[in-house]
């Protein structure tokens, strides 16, 4: 049977990798039902099995020894076939191949939650005297992996406020070029829990105009919009890595990650997610399969939600300001850098309370279908209080320069009805 696939996934290159029928690219909501999969390798079962085992059989000694040339970067381009559930596995390799699908990446790697991706791209990209520059805010545990747990391997940082124009990005960047070499350039947009989003463009652009031949990767995490709002790869990111714990898992019950990118770019990354064990369980692999299923079901829904509850927020008499991306000022850089680079306002937003704290607990203490909880990206609606939970650590200068305040409520619309949605937080700002 020479020439048949005899392993599911990407390393498989049977027919059920079709990305186009008769000249037609089909759409990634079309792919996400068979793609990378072939059931006559699997007893015809029409969803891929959970593959939980440890290791995998080699057909002979030359194939188990050419695999591990694959897997040691001995030969480039990875294992050639299935070794060892730390390396790799069939639940893992369909999802990567379906990752990719959404941001017309080259390759994708899973890994078993958002920061073990973050922590693995940034320990294969950098060594000591490097600098990595960022956008700021970041997600609080990526503040604390790149300015404490990097930097006591001597890896520096030098960062620019998320909503930055070309010239103070472009000052960032000779900043840090006179402080060392520049490993990567990272990104999060929008920031948490501003909204700002960072304008991957001019970020580009000064990263190209370097001196000198180094063109350090931009990475950025496409969380809080992807893949279905942003696509950074099309504006010249080199790398995405997302939390799939949000909007890609989306029924709040799994924690994972992923980065994808071209092949080359990946390529030590896979080699350290080998060595380290990074790499994403077969099980929550193939809940993810599930939840790709109806991403972009989920993702509009909840995009539609958002917009109608925002309305109705908006004018309230008791809130002060709602900080959602739908609501730029279409004169601004913010709204020129939407139009830019993002194809919906996405569902979670800020939400400023008349009042301070006990309003914004009020507030959450009365809400009844939004449950009281940090994450975001669920089926269904979650509302917390920043500045007493996930950024409590954050110093009181810090807050107030990122705008978190203690009326601040931050709130991730679910797919639930959107009057019942609507009706909740109405009665709960009427118990402010
Ligand atoms: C923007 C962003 N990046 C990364 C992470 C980390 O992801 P995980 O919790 O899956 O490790 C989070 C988690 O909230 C996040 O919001």
């Amino acid at each position: 049977m020479s020439g048949e696939p005899t392993t599911q996934g990407r390393k498989a290159g049977n027919a059920s990798h079709a990305l186009e029928i008769a000249g037609r690219r089909l759409k990634p909501s079309t792919l996400m039902m068979g793609y990378g999969y072939d059931p006559r390798l699997s007893e015809g079962a029409l969803k891929p099995p959970i593959f939980l085992t440890s290791t995998f059989v080699f057909e002979s000694a030359a194939a188990g020894k050419r695999f591990f040339e694959g897997v040691t970067g001995q030969r480039p381009g990875g294992a050639e076939g299935l070794v060892y559930s730390r390396f790799n596995g069939p639940d893992q390799e369909i999802l990567e191949g379906r990752l990719g699908v959404w941001e017309e990446a080259e390759d994708a790697l899973s890994f078993s939650s958002g920061m073990a991706a973050i922590s693995t791209v940034l320990l294969a990209l950098v060594k000591p005297g490097d600098v990595i520059v960022h956008s700021s805010p970041l997600y609080a545990a990526t503040e604390t992996l790149i300015g404490r747990t990097l930097a006591r391997f001597g890896v520096a940082s030098c960062d620019f406020p998320a909503g930055a124009g070309p010239e103070e990005i472009e000052a960032a960047m000779r900043r840090a070029q006179a402080m060392g070499e520049i490993a990567l350039v990272y990104l999060e947009s929008p920031a948490n829990p501003t909204n700002a989003l960072v304008d991957l463009e001019a970020v580009k652009a000064a990263r190209d105009r370097l001196a000198g031949p180094a063109r350090p990767p931009i990475v950025i995490d496409n969380t809080f919009l992807g893949p279905l709002w942003a696509k950074p790869l099309r504006q010249g990111a080199d790398m995405v890595v997302y939390s799939l714990t949000k909007y890609a898992g989306g029924h709040s019950d799994l924690v994972a990650g992923g980065a994808l990118g071209s092949k080359a770019l990946l390529e030590p990354i896979r080699a350290l997610r080998n060595t380290i064990g990074t790499i994403l369980d077969p099980h929550s692999s193939w809940m993810l399969l599930r939840s790709l299923e109806t991403l972009e079901l989920r993702m509009s829904r909840a995009g539609e939600n958002a917009a109608r509850v925002c309305a109705f927020l908006k004018d309230h008499p008791k809130v002060e300001q709602v900080g959602y991306l739908g609501f730029l000022d279409p004169a601004s850089r913010q709204a020129d850098i939407f139009r830019r680079h993002c194809a919906g306002a996405g569902s979670t937003f800020s939400l400023y309370l008349k009042g301070g704290e006990a309003d914004a607990f009020a507030f959450l203490d009365a809400l009844r279908i939004a449950k009281l909880a940090v994450s975001l990206g669920g089926t269904e609606t979650l509302a917390s209080h920043p500045a007493s939970m996930t950024h409590l650590s954050v110093p009181g200068e810090r807050k107030a320069q990122l705008g978190i305040s203690d009326n601040l409520v931050r709130i991730s619309i679910g797919v639930e009805d959107a009057d019942d949605l609507i009706a909740d937080l109405s009665q709960a700002l009427d118990a402010v």
